[in-house]
């Protein structure tokens, strides 16, 4: 007789149950297979297959150029990859701006192309007809609030959202209205902790926090920087859990000296 242990899929459900009970949701970007593998082995409640791939997989200087096509051959190999993580998948810039039915248009595509769990879509209440709508088609929505990377050319800059009061109060109100039209949860970037704590605790939906303190009901960074695979990229909310870059560097010199050295392959490593 096999033993199989059935693996439990993180639903947007049990989401909601751990802000329930206070239990901290993780979530990591992931962008292929290999990595999504190791990510959904570890034990993560989410995956989130970002448009973050523009600037870490494609080297983009922003989100901007990434295309819904490249979005969706990310997340198919996410998908492959994930037998427990809920996989949320970034509705790129250009795929929902134009209209609500673009919006649903590109939803669908990317629940049905990819496989994916849900998607999430920058922006409060400008955006809460393409919400809706794809909400309508039975497609698990995740807001974001706060610094929205789609919009930089609008910011001007990567620092911290909503310190003046004025954008801190719209950031209230967007966080009510996605609460309202039935998101499943809000990521909060690069906003002050005191304000992310006021949004958590006025919603009954999970925030999950880049950047905005320890008090959203879960956190979320992108895979490459908390490994430490881009040098130099150290921003004070990140916490840097490896330096890949130094460890794969220092493999690839090895690599390399024994090739020159006529060291690799060896005898057992020929045929
Ligand atoms: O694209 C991304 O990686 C994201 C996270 C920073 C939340 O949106």
């Amino acid at each position: 007789m096999s033993v199989t242990k059935e693996i439990k899929r993180v639903t947007t459900n049990s989401l909601q149950e751990m802000k329930r009970r206070g239990e901290k949701i993780a979530m990591l970007t992931a962008y292929d297979y290999s990595m999504a593998t190791i990510v959904d082995e570890s034990g993560m409640d989410i995956i989130l297959v970002g448009d973050s791939a523009s600037n870490v997989m494609a080297g983009h200087e922003t989100t901007l150029p990434i295309t819904l096509d490249q979005m969706i051959y990310h997340a198919q190999s996410v998908v492959r990859a994930a037998k427990r993580a809920l996989v949320i998948v970034d509705l790129p810039f250009g795929s929902y701006q134009g209209n609500s039915k673009e919006a649903l248009n590109s939803a669908i595509r990317i629940m049905k192309e990819a496989g994916a769990h849900g998607v999430k879509i920058e922006g409060g209440v400008e955006i809460a007809e393409s919400v809706t709508r794809i909400l309508t088609a039975g497609i698990p929505v995740m807001g974001h609030l706060g610094l929205t990377p789609q919009s930089i050319y609008k910011f001007g800059t990567y620092t911290v959202r909503a310190k003046e009061e004025n954008e801190a109060q719209k950031l209230r109100e967007d966080a009510l209205k996605l609460q309202e039209l039935g998101c499943f949860g809000i990521v909060l970037e690069k906003i002050p902790a005191k304000l992310a704590k006021e949004v958590t605790e006025s919603i009954s939906i999970p925030t999950i926090g880049i950047g905005a303190g320890k008090h959203c009901d879960g956190q979320v960074l992108v895979i490459h920087d908390m490994l430490g695979i881009n040098k130099g990229f150290k921003p004070r909310f990140l916490r840097q859990y490896s330096n890949l870059n130094q460890l794969m560097n220092a493999a690839f010199k090895s690599y390399i000296a024994d090739v020159k050295a006529k060291n690799f392959p060896n005898h057992t490593e020929q045929y």
